[in-house]
């Protein structure tokens, strides 16, 4: 922390420098931290390809849950019934058949003649399946999922040659659906980090802790009252955990001082969003966060800091970040004063509309204070 501090002391421009090379505060439409992968439409593709391949009428995608040793839906076309009824349907099926599978990772069919003599598949008859397949999807001997597969027209079954592309392109789909559950992993492990990150960060101020989970959970719901998507949301809430980020270059004996801050100790606090803004700045994957972390403390009127931006030049991750902070810190107890009830920082919040307070983002958060989705 002190090397970080003294770098800056003897480098003054250098911040300035390469915050300013970074042009980091559009909202790029491209959130590099989230890929453009949305999961849900990822399956359908690839349930798509088997469809193809089969040439099949109905069909199911499932993924297997080790943990719980149950399959969970992704996407089907075609059918009728409940989600939890194709995922039962297709664990019985996998119960049967799983050695075959694995050694043979081929798919199993049941065409007209082999489907009606078989007690067991009352249900898929139900469906109005006139024959139908199980593709597993593998990947290191493991069953990862499978997809279910059915014609419905009187006279389909599946040919050899169906079953040979579906069992062609197995491998490609099972790399495909382990890709999603990799990323998926992997993105939940970061985020995890970088939440224990900031929690230790928060402990250097007693008086502040849980202030960046409670900021960024202000933050997320008015995201949502504001109607952005997944993508946009994702980068707010890695911005809103991260805002505060840079008081890790802030002496601590600063941060939990318990009377009024000097001049030169309130300047030390300033530089907080930039500070913030130099660490996540060298991660290109949190390039979409920084607007947040480096303006959330500007004011709509200008007065604010570190730039004094105006207005709607206040990129949009920094004027909302501005009120679920404000909020948070007018609610919570600090050394030298008790916080607000939650009525009184609203009044708070209305009467500097338009002044420190985007007025958007102020009705935002009220919206989303009378949904009942802000409860502190
Ligand atoms: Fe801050």
């Amino acid at each position: 922390m002190n090397g970080l501090n003294e770098f800056l002391d003897a480098h003054p421009d250098s911040l300035e420098h390469d915050l300013k090379s970074m042009s980091m505060w559009d909202e790029s439409p491209e959130f590099e931290l989230l890929p453009p992968w949305d999961e849900q439409q990822q399956c359908r593709k690839i349930l798509e390809q088997l469809r193809i391949a089969a040439q099949a009428t109905v069909g199911a995608l499932v993924v297997f849950e080790p943990g719980r040793q149950r399959y969970l839906f992704r996407a089907a076309f075609g059918l009728t019934c409940s989600e939890s009824a194709i995922c039962n349907l297709i664990w019985a099926h996998v119960g049967k058949f799983r050695d075959d599978f694995v050694n043979r990772q081929q798919p199993t069919v049941f065409n007209r003649h082999a489907f009606q003599q078989q007690p067991l598949f009352d249900f898929e008859r139900r469906l109005g399946f006139q024959s139908f397949c199980f593709q597993p999807l593998i990947v290191d001997h493991k069953i990862i999922g499978g997809a279910l597969l059915g014609n419905r027209q009187t006279v389909v079954d599946f040919s050899q040659r169906d079953l040979k592309h579906l069992e062609q392109l197995a491998p490609v789909t099972s790399g495909e659906l382990e890709r999603i559950r990799l990323y998926k992993e992997l993105k939940g492990l970061f985020i995890h980090s970088v939440h224990a990150f900031v929690s230790a960060i928060d402990a250097k101020d007693p008086y502040t802790h849980g202030h960046s989970e409670r900021v960024t959970d202000y933050a997320l719901k008015m995201g949502r009252i504001l109607g952005w998507g997944a993508e946009m949301l994702e980068a707010l809430r890695m911005s809103a955990i991260l805002h505060d980020v840079g008081k890790i270059g802030v002496p601590e004996l600063i941060l939990s001082k318990p009377s009024a801050l000097t001049t030169d100790e309130f300047f030390q606090i300033k530089r907080h969003p930039e500070i913030g803004a130099k660490i996540v700045g060298e991660i290109p994957q949190l390039k979409a966060t920084l607007s947040g972390i480096l303006f959330h403390h500007e004011r709509f009127d200008g007065q604010g800091y570190p730039r004094g931006l105006e207005g709607e030049n206040i990129p949009l991750f920094g004027r909302l970040i501005a009120v679920a902070d404000a909020y948070d810190a007018m609610t919570s107890d600090r050394p030298y004063r008790k916080g607000l009830k939650p009525d009184q920082a609203f009044k708070e919040l209305n009467s500097n509309r338009g002044t420190q307070f985007d007025p958007q983002m102020v009705d935002a958060f009220v919206l989303a204070h009378q949904q009942g989705a802000i409860v502190q």
